[in-house]
């Protein structure tokens, strides 16, 4: 065999573009018997019918997944590293949600070996949900993000993240806060010369939400973020009633939105978690800017924050990417987000397909954070982050699945029924990093 070179043989989907509402049939590939070429570079060289491998590539490693789905690595497009603790914390909303459990949690993060561990657990943790690719907040401190981006390093996976800044009590307690705009600005430059666009590392300027932000600090931001040009930009948008009723006292202004844009923090490469009370002239800009956001399902529903509305959005022509926003979300699973997304659309008579929804975890994912050139689909030369999937997890799916009379049907039932049971193996850049038998593959 070609050194390195590894043939994957299971059935094979991914995506294109959009299915759309009525998924249009031109926009995903079902290979099925069907095989994923893995060249030695970890990048993918080919995905199509078992029977059509071309010759030149036939020479590699067999890898036998026959009998599971092997799809695209899992885009989990905004949750906290600092939340490992407090995921299930029972009875507030958001603001009061924040100051009982989550602040806490976040002052442990300042001790170096604490963020290590957690860290190395969080992210052991997305490899076993199928979620190759993350954005994530840490906490103020510079040690947490150290700790996260040297454990991705260390799996290889692709982690865009950035100090979270905050400066403004009392929604920032004092202990938890930036000492000065100038501190926070230095320490964000030594950060990202650190770590931006190291290996598969990205930065993303990180300023909590406007309630955690004086206009200086996010003055400070908008400067930064323009600075760069492939520098990120994620923050929180408009989630919770009480939030937006805040803002509006503290700055003023159209709307939450057209706050963020007075301080130039819209464009390509800017994230917008949950965004549910927005009109549509802030779903203009934000198209208009290439902004993105972070759906949230399982997050909205457990803080009780409201239903985020996906068809106006994508109508408008925003990029939406799916978050699990674990904290306030129950699960890292995508197949669960995308479970409680389905219910979410469906309190508002809109239907998310399980082509759409995969499209969603996937390349949908990639288009969200403008990485769709090198990951979220099997085209030649994308990187070769994937998962296999067990149609057989639990008897339920098992049972379900059998009966279904067509690939959809089936799809569904894995989309609805599915959680981490389900992940069979998890590989980035082509290397086995967890399996469901063996646990992770250690870094
Ligand atoms: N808004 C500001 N901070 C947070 C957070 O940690 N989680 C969620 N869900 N919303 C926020
Ligand atoms: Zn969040």
């Amino acid at each position: 065999a070609a050194p390195g070179r590894s043939i994957h043989y299971g059935a094979v989907l991914h995506f294109l573009a959009d299915p759309g509402a009525k998924p249009n049939p031109d926009t995903w590939q079902l290979f099925d018997p069907g095989a994923l070429v893995v060249g030695a570079d970890g990048h993918v060289e080919w995905a199509g019918p078992e029977g059509e491998i071309p010759p030149e590539l036939g020479d590699g490693t067999p890898v036998d997944h026959r009998g599971q789905l092997i799809v695209p690595g899992f885009v989990d497009t905004h949750l906290h590293a600092s939340q490992v603790d407090v995921i299930a914390s029972f009875g507030e909303q958001l603001l009061e949600w924040l100051e009982k459990y989550v602040f806490p949690a976040e002052k442990a993060f300042a001790a170096g070996d604490h963020a290590q561990l957690v860290s190395s657990l969080f992210l052991d943790t997305l490899l076993a949900s199928g979620t190759t690719t993350a954005m994530v907040h840490p906490t103020v401190h510079k040690t947490s993000v150290d700790a996260l981006f040297e454990e991705a390093r260390k799996r290889s996976m692709r982690i865009l993240s950035g100090k979270v800044l905050m400066d403004r009590e009392p929604y920032a307690p004092p202990d938890l806060k930036d000492p000065s705009v100038e501190q926070a600005e230095a320490d964000t430059r030594e950060l990202i010369g650190r770590w931006h666009n190291k290996d598969r590392l990205t930065y993303s300027i990180t300023p909590r939400f406007a309630p955690t932000s004086t206009e200086a600090l996010l003055q400070m931001v908008g400067r930064v973020y323009q600075e760069f040009p492939d520098l990120w930009l994620q923050t929180h948008a408009a989630e919770n009633k009480e939030e937006v009723e805040t803002v509006r006292e503290l700055f003023g202004g159209r709307s939450y939105i057209d706050v963020y844009d007075r301080y130039g923090m819209l464009g390509g490469r800017s994230l917008y978690a949950h965004s549910i009370y927005i009109d549509d002239q802030d779903r203009t800009r934000l198209a208009q800017t290439g902004s993105t956001i972070a759906f949230c399902p399982t997050s909205n529903l457990f803080l009780g924050s409201g239903l985020f509305d996906l068809d106006a959005a994508r109508g408008a022509g925003v990029r939406v990417g799916l978050g699990t926003d674990v904290g306030g979300g129950t699960s890292y699973s995508l197949l669960v987000t995308l479970n409680e997304a389905y219910k979410v659309l469906a309190l508002q008579q809109q239907k998310l397909s399980a082509l759409r929804g995969f499209y969603l975890a996937t390349l949908g994912g990639a288009e969200a954070l403008h990485f769709e050139d090198r990951i979220g689909n099997f085209q030649p030369r994308k990187e070769a982050d994937f998962v296999v999937l067990d149609w057989a997890a639990t008897p339920v799916l098992k049972r379900r699945t059998e009966v279904a009379k067509d690939f959809q049907e089936r799809l569904f039932a894995l989309m609805t029924l599915g959680d981490e049971r389900a992940i069979r193996a998890t590989y980035v850049l082509g290397q086995l990093r967890y399996d469901r038998g063996q646990g992770i593959a250690s870094p």
